[in-house]
């Protein structure tokens, strides 16, 4: 995929707030070069976040927290070894107790390196359920409310990604299993905030106005992740023809270059 991210040894500047993520840029840049499709599974989770914090209406600080930690919330696992992570089959004791380290690793990474508490707890614990039978046994609010959210944006990811054992999960699908495990996996409120309004509506052309409307609000959260995370090319899910050519005329008005590759 043609995503491309420059952040090394700078802050990262949107619309006069700015998130200093210096320390820790070159782990990024040293996942794509290593492992791209790990790469390719942050940036999707962090284009899912922001889009869950819309909903949210968390602020703009806050939003750009909470898809920092979206981008590194797995970057422990390039610490755990491939095969276990791309192991198709049943892990071994011994395999899944190294792959359930990754949230810890990733955090103490982070941790290290100076980075704000907030990024290493959304790290550590996004891992964790709602009815405490996560990695680390956190149970409800004890869950630091980002890492909830980056919860469901990892797991949106994963049903809607091509498994060697299954074909993705369409959108509806996946949401309706996030409803289904509200309240024993996820945050109840936090999945019930996703319905207050329509979080995947199909619009038509046979809606004018409500179609305005959406494509003015998906160039607004195209811009801050193209702006704050100053990717040539994003990665959107698409669920519709429109969303990828809105991309690619984004793209051209900003000066990046076209196409998701
Ligand atoms: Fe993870």
């Amino acid at each position: 995929m043609g995503v491309d991210i420059k952040m090394k040894g700078k802050k990262v500047k949107s619309e006069g707030i700015s998130v200093d993520l210096t320390g820790i840029s070159d782990l990024l840049g040293l996942m794509k070069e290593s492992w791209s499709g790990l790469y390719l599974h942050s940036a999707n989770v962090a284009n899912l976040t922001l889009r869950i914090c819309t909903f949210l209406r968390l602020n703009q600080v806050e939003q750009k927290n909470v898809i920092a930690g979206a981008f590194f919330h797995d970057v422990g696992k390039m610490f755990v070894r491939r095969e276990i992570v791309e192991k198709p089959g049943m892990l071994t004791d011994e395999e899944w107790a190294e792959l359930k380290e990754h949230p810890r690793r990733g955090a103490s990474i982070v941790a290290e390196r100076g980075e704000d508490n907030s990024l290493v707890e959304m790290i550590r614990y996004h891992h964790e359920r709602w009815d405490g039978k996560g990695y680390e046994g956190l149970k409800g609010q004890q869950i630091p409310l980002y890492a909830r959210v980056i919860a469901l944006a990892d797991a949106l990811d994963a049903m809607t990604s091509r498994r060697p054992y299954r074909q993705p999960f369409v959108m509806y699908e996946a949401l309706e299993e996030l409803y289904r495990c509200a309240g024993f996996q996820f945050d109840p409120e936090l999945v019930s905030a996703l319905t207050e309004e329509p979080f995947w509506q199909i619009t038509t052309y046979r809606d004018p106005g409500r179609l305005e409307e959406q494509i003015n609000e998906e160039k607004k959260w195209l811009a801050q992740l193209v702006d704050s995370y100053t990717l040539s090319h994003p990665v959107v899910y698409a669920q519709s023809q429109w969303l990828d050519r809105l991309l690619v005329i984004f793209c051209k008005f900003k000066g990046y270059a076209a196409g998701r590759g």
